[in-house]
């Protein structure tokens, strides 16, 4: 099973506790280890897709995106162990090019000294865009000659892979650009809960429920 999730809420969060917007962030990395570690240990997950920064967030203040920047960085550097022990392959998805080399060096070797783990791959949603992903995806099937199909297009996305559920928490209800070819057949749960303030315990009863849901991908 193919779980993504859209963290949203972190800078209202923080608001509502009278804090900076950075402090959202740093508390919704450590609700993003949690889930990880919850997906590791989950059966059926097999890949956990988190977005993380998209090709929309550059918009942000300048200082923010930096801190985001070096969020991500020392998350990395942090979870590196957790990734270890918990077998978790770490993958990265979206155009990295725009980051700067350190950020760039740190998730090539992220994902270099986990490749071989098969209990969950994480993947982070890292300068993403759907609409950026599909295009580079038929631009490749242009250059190599081949025939434009849903098959080859697929294969040619950076997440050649349907998603089971996506969740968005914070109570806004779109997806963001967010895996558009991937969501075609994905249950879909909204939740009000601000993403520093998920927990596994929410997320186990949305996997309980979205059991529940019968899928029938356009069949009756
Ligand atoms: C949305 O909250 C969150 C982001 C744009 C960034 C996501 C980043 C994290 C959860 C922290 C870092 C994660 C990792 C894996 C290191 P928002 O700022 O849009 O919140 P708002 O809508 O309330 O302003």
């Amino acid at each position: 099973m193919h779980l993504a999730i859209i963290m949203d809420g972190n800078g209202r969060w923080a608001k509502q506790k009278g804090l900076k917007r950075i402090e959202g962030h740093k508390k919704g990395a450590e609700v993003a280890k949690e889930i990880t570690i919850y997906c590791a240990n989950h059966p059926e997950i097999e890949i956990l897709t988190l977005y993380a920064f998209s090709t929309e967030n550059w918009k942000r203040p300048k200082a923010e995106v930096e801190f985001l920047m070096k969020l991500l960085d020392n998350w990395l550097k942090k979870e590196l162990d957790t990734f270890i022990k918990n077998e978790v392959k770490f993958e990265a998805i979206g155009d990295i090019s725009k980051f700067s080399k350190q950020l760039q060096d740190r998730i090539n070797y992220t994902k270099e000294k986990t490749k071989n783990f098969t209990r969950l791959t994480q993947v982070l949603a890292l300068n993403y865009g759907s609409k950026d992903e599909i295009t580079r995806a038929v631009k490749k099937l242009i250059e190599k000659k081949e025939e434009i199909t849903p098959q080859n297009i697929q294969k040619n996305l950076d997440l050649p892979v349907d998603v089971d559920l996506l969740i968005r928490t914070s109570g806004e209800i779109r997806v963001s650009n967010f895996l558009l070819w991937q969501i075609a057949y994905a249950e879909m749960f909204f939740t009000k809960t601000l993403w520093p303030d998920f927990t596994t315990k929410e997320l186990d009863k949305i996997i309980k429920e979205f059991k529940q849901r019968e899928r029938r991908f356009g069949g009756i």
